[in-house]
Parts: structure tokens; sequence; C-alpha cells
């Protein structure tokens, strides 16, 4: 896109005086003509993507909020609801295949709009804050557990999960899970008492917070970090790798969290993972592992281990 739709909203009226805080812009998103910004973001590459930019801030001193639209029905309506909240103008931008038109559709009704630009497959439009819409917002979360609007399968267990749950058996030493979520695989491990610590990685803030409730364990540490980035020394290495970044799958994170499997495991560590069927991870397993096995699965999803990790 050569101009984005905040460029042109820009170009075309809409005006900012003061502090414009901006909520989880992708990487990359256009800050062109803007001088006072700050930026929040839960996702940890994101968050440290913008913090490199000096802009990330908690917006105390804003006098427009911009929301960047989530895929998330749940929490796009949590985040538009805070914004309102925060009073003054507010923005939102988004794409149509995240859901914008009905959110333009239900502001219209309680807000007059100032201003709208439709570009590139989304739509970018603004309000004076006011009255919120009567949106639910409650969470339902699975029995027992506490999660978030937003986070990876957010009203149910994962099926993959629970299926890799009924494969950790004789789990011992020390743990991490990669990508924990908000911690049901976590809490599954710690079911085990030979399990001497685990390291729970979640790139996802809120989801982290989740999972620190839900395992509530002395032996579990909570790391907000990137995966592929994360050292240590692990006997056991259990993941349910994320399969995409945006709408599209993209089995390169997974492989990324292969290879990163391989490179923190001691040498006679273990990986136990599971995976949709379909995504292609068996060159990377067998490039990174020197025993590599399925152990089951369903038409959806296999389980795999991989043993003696290569450097
Ligand atoms: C398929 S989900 C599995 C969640 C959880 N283990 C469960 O079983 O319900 C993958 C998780 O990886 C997280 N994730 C995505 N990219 C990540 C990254 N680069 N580093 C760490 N976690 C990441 C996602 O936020 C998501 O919670």
């Amino acid at each position: 896109m050569k101009y984005s739709r905040l460029h042109t909203a820009l170009a075309e009226g809409l005006t900012l005086h003061g502090s414009l805080h901006i909520v989880r812009p992708p990487v990359g998103y256009d800050l062109a003509g803007l001088h006072d910004v700050t930026i929040e973001s839960t996702f940890y590459p994101d968050h440290q993507y913008w913090n490199a930019t000096g802009l990330i801030g908690d917006g105390a001193k804003r006098t427009a909020t911009l929301v960047v639209l989530p895929r998330s029905k749940m929490l796009a309506r949590q985040t538009i609801i805070a914004a309102i909240a925060a009073g003054g103008t507010v923005i939102i931008d988004g794409q149509k295949t995240d859901g914008v038109e009905s959110v333009y559709k239900d502001i219209r009704k309680i807000a007059a709009i100032h201003g709208v630009i439709a570009k590139g497959h989304g739509r970018l439009f603004w309000f004076e804050a006011g009255k919120a819409p009567a949106w639910d917002v409650t969470v339902k979360s699975p029995d027992g557990y506490q999660t978030a609007a937003g986070v990876f399968s957010e009203a149910k267990i994962d099926a993959g999960s629970a299926l890799l749950a009924t494969h950790l058996v004789d789990l011992k030493g020390d743990v991490t899970d990669l990508g924990a979520g908000w911690g049901y695989l976590s809490r599954e491990i710690l079911a085990h008492d030979g399990v001497t610590s685990l390291d729970m990685v979640e790139a996802e803030k809120t989801a982290l917070e989740c999972a620190v409730v839900n395992t509530n364990d002395a032996r579990a540490t909570a790391i907000w970090a990137d995966a592929l980035d994360h050292r240590g020394a692990y006997d056991m290495v259990v993941s349910n790798p994320p399969f995409h970044t945006t709408r599209d799958g993209n089995p390169d994170l997974g492989r990324g969290f292969i290879a990163t499997a391989a490179r923190i495991l001691k040498p006679r560590g273990q990986l136990l993972m599971v995976a949709n069927r379909h995504l292609p991870y068996e060159a990377e397993l067998d490039a990174k592992f020197g025993f590599v096995e399925e152990l089951s699965g369903s038409g959806a999803f296999k389980i795999i281990r991989a043993s003696r990790p290569k450097r």
C-alpha cells in the first residue's frame, strides 16, 4: 500500500492535537506524519520492535487512541471499549477480514463518525469518545481455567494440546513449554512429580498472565519472550507450536520452534510436540534431531517425539 489509511486520513481531514496512543500496531505500521505517539503491544516480538523506536508508553497523556483491529472479535471489542473510556478521539483501523465492517456498523449506531477512509481491503474511521457499544465482552473460559480475550483457544482446550497431554508420561527434570499460551499443557506437565522446574515461554503477555494463574506452582517460571531466541538447557521440551502469524498458516514459525528445541535440549533430552497433520515439519525434524518418531495421532494431528538433538 503506497499510502496507509492513516496517512490518507491525516491528509484528508483527521486532525490530531496532542498525543496519539496506538494499540497493537503490527511491525512496520506506517507512522508517517505523526509527531507525538505512544504505542502499546502485548506480543513480545512486536513489543521489541516498537521498543527499539522508543515509542512504547502507557498513553497516559493521550488525546486520541488508535485501535488497530486485532483478529479476535472479543479482543477488538474490549480494546475499543477501553479506547472510548480513555476519552478524546478514537480512531479504528482494520481489515475487512478482521471484521472492521461490522465494527463500523455498530459504532455508527452510537457515535457520529467524523471521517472514513476505505482502501486496501479495509477501513479507517474516527469519532469522539462518548457512549460505548453494548457489546457482551465476557470471555467464556474453559471450566477450571482463566483465559482472556484474543489468546489462543480462549474458550476451549485445544484438541491438539489435549491429545499431546495424553502422551506426557514419565516426565522429569527441567522442562520448558514453548508457546505456553494460557497454560493448559503447562498444568498437565506440572502434574508429574518428577518435574523439577518448568519454564513457560510465551510471547503473548495476556496469555502468560493466565498461565501463571492456571498453574499456580512454585516450580513454574513465566518467561515473556520470543521462543526463537530462548536459551537454556532442558531435559524435555514440550510444545504445541504456533502455526500462523496472520490468517495464513506459516510453517516457518513451527520449524523455528523445532530448531530452538534442538538448541536448548541437553544431549539426552527429548522434544515432545503436537502438530496439525498437514504441516510439513518432517524435514526440519530430521535435520535437527538424530531420532524422530510419530507416537500416534489422529486424522487431524500428529504427536512427535524427537531425541538426539544435533548442534
Ligand atoms: C498453538 S498455541 C499453544 C498454546 C498452549 N500451549 C496450549 O496448548 O493451549 C501456540 C502459542 O505460541 C505463542 N507464540 C506465537 N509466537 C510465539 C513466539 N515467537 N514465541 C513464543 N510464543 C509464541 C502463541 O501466542 C500461542 O499461545
